[in-house]
């Protein structure tokens, strides 16, 4: 008698199942291994990867509610987004254009325009805006094979204003199929009202922000919640990044950084003491800190679509991260000033070009480690038994084709917890 399942997905050429490592990220030299399967099936139900094998040996001991044909074709788990900026009104598309002939990213920020700028009409956009907007940057990421995404605020600024992004991403969360991971980033600029009063605002995060976050939690979100904070000239100091990281902690959250996106602080070496979750951005990270990480449980999230969306040439040096035995995980950083962008496939095509990842590697960063990355290896990120019924199929025969191709979404076939979240209508896979 063959076991019912909600979902077979069966006649898969090759099947990426990209394992935890002992439990936990894959680190160093051992990223990028793929528990690769060809000819193969996998088996869901309620959500839940029940197998994974042999595609004769599963179709004789388990029935689909739902029998999927890969027809020959690569099946990975859903990619993860460990980090973004998805929720924001308006646009400045003006700053990219003023940046193409001479002005920098922290000019504009010191004239008053970047992130304040996009805090002025996150301020002013009504709560439905706001989601209908990030909703259409979900769907997105959903079409392009991503199926779970961290997501900031940060465009508020405001005690008011954070909780309506934290109001705006619960609803996306609870509205749209793929899962949301919430991060409070009311450090991510220096409101207008506190120009040139840094530590008043730092004040009113650890005072009131922090505890009004708390408050909303207890009632609005049961899981994990991160703390972050742009830590960079011109945003947090250490000092500054350090006081709110540890209120934060004491309010049970879990912590987040942005460091060395333009310059040295300290603050991966700090994401380290802390033992924050991740340290996100690491472009100009010294030698002596990334040891420290690598030493630690935190994981260094790269994020190569920024200095490509700046038009710069620096990028973070994975192969010294991954020489120190680091956990390295790849994200967009979809935001409006720096990299507008939705598709993991083109994080991992500029990451093995800019970053020099091999194309397995590049795959493992973008779900296992991520999913380490946001709190959630354990239930996201490889398809192992027991674990969320999260996986693409691909346009593709093979994993090398997500970074070897680029500029056209090869996502076909969406998955989330067993059921069909996204399917393309152009490549005409019967359903
Ligand atoms: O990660 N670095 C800080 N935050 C974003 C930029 C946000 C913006 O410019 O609106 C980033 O690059
Ligand atoms: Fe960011």
């Amino acid at each position: 008698m063959k076991q019912q399942v909600e979902l077979l997905v069966h006649n898969i050429g090759q099947l990426c199942t990209i394992p935890a490592q002992d439990g936990g990220p894959q680190r160093g030299a051992r990223l990028g291994a793929l528990g690769l399967l060809g000819n193969a099936a996998i088996a869901i139900d309620q959500g839940i990867v029940v197998a994974t094998g042999d595609d004769a040996d599963l179709r004789a001991r388990y029935e689909g509610a739902t029998m999927l044909n890969a027809q020959g074709r690569l099946v990975t788990p859903g990619l993860v987004d460990p980090h973004t900026h998805l929720i924001w009104a308006g646009d400045r598309a003006d700053e990219f254009e003023r940046r193409l002939v001479g002005a920098t990213y922290q000019q504009i920020m010191a004239e008053g325009g970047g992130i304040v700028r996009t805090v002025q009409a996150t301020r002013q956009a009504d709560l439905a805006t706001l989601v209908e907007e990030s909703k259409a940057r979900l769907a997105a990421m959903l079409a392009h094979g991503t199926t779970s995404v961290e997501v900031k605020t940060g465009y508020g600024l405001t005690t008011a204003s954070e909780i309506a992004m934290l109001n705006a991403a619960a609803l996306l969360d609870s509205e749209h199929p793929a899962d949301i991971a919430l991060t409070f980033l009311g450090a991510h600029a220096i409101p207008p009202e506190y120009a040139g009063n840094p530590d008043g605002y730092v004040d009113l995060i650890v005072n009131e922000m922090l505890p009004a976050v708390a408050e909303w939690r207890a009632e609005h979100w049961p899981g994990t919640l991160f703390c972050d904070v742009f830590c960079e000239a011109g945003a947090f100091d250490l000092a500054q990044t350090r006081r709110i990281l540890e209120a934060a902690a004491r309010y049970d959250m879990a912590l987040k950084v942005h460091a060395d996106e333009f310059e040295t602080l300290g603050g991966a070496r700090l994401a380290a003491q802390v033992g924050a979750t991740s340290v996100d951005h690491i472009v100009a990270t010294p030698d002596d800190e990334i040891e420290a990480v690598a030493a630690s449980d935190t994981i260094a999230v790269a994020l190569p679509p920024t200095p490509f969306g700046l038009g710069q040439t620096r990028y973070p040096n994975a192969r010294r991260w991954l020489d120190a035995g680091a956990a390295l995980a790849i994200a967009t950083d979809c935001n409006p000033g720096t990299a507008w962008n939705e598709n993991m496939q083109f994080v991992m095509a500029l990451a093995t070009r800019a970053m020099r990842l091999s194309p397995a590697q590049a795959l493992a960063a973008a779900t296992i480690n991520a999913a380490f990355a946001i709190g959630r290896g354990g239930e996201v990120g490889s398809l192992e038994a027991g674990k969320q019924g999260d996986l693409v199929i691909w346009d593709a025969p093979s994993y090398p084709h997500l970074s070897y191709r680029f500029g056209r979404n090869l996502a076909q076939v969406v998955v989330k917890r067993g059921q069909i979240a996204y399917h393309s209508w152009w490549v005409g896979l019967p359903l």
